[in-house]
């Protein structure tokens, strides 16, 4: 299950994003912003971190303007490591090496063809632990 939240100015690439969602038959819980509301990102983060937490969703997809406000939001929460992507090398290293299981997306920043390659690639690599989960313990041990 994949959680996805927005503020208002990534509506429009979340419904594509959603779209392909349908299309790929991924399931998925939208806590997102709606076309003509106003949404703070962290409260959009925090929305989506808690369902991930808390095992609900598996992954979380955040999109504000520049993907960055709602990155250093969801960084914020105990057991998210977010990354905010813009090219598809990070987006499949951060999953290889840090197990994020956050991806921040600018809408302002990438179009939607980019931000697909990026959702696919996050949802679709696959940690490679071995001497990575070291450094993700390290990570987790900052949180205290
Ligand atoms: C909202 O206008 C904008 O500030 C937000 O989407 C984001 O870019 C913040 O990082």
């Amino acid at each position: 299950m994949i959680g996805i939240g927005n503020d208002h100015a990534a509506v429009e690439l979340k419904n594509e994003i959603v779209a392909y969602f349908k299309e790929n038959n991924i399931e998925y819980i939208d806590f997102g912003c709606g076309e003509g509301e106003v949404c703070d990102y962290p409260d959009e983060a925090k929305l989506v971190c808690d369902s991930v937490v808390s095992g609900d969703c598996d992954k979380a997809i955040l999109i504000c303007g520049t993907g960055v406000g709602i990155s250093i939001a969801a960084n914020k929460i105990k057991g998210i490591r977010a990354a905010c992507c813009s090219d598809t090398f990070s987006a499949k290293y951060t999953r290889l090496h840090n197990d994020a299981n956050a991806l921040c997306i600018g809408a302002r920043v990438v179009g939607e063809g980019l931000a697909l390659e990026l959702v696919n690639v996050f949802l679709n690599t696959e940690f490679e632990g071995g001497r990575h989960q070291r450094r993700v313990d390290l990570i987790t041990k900052l949180e205290k």
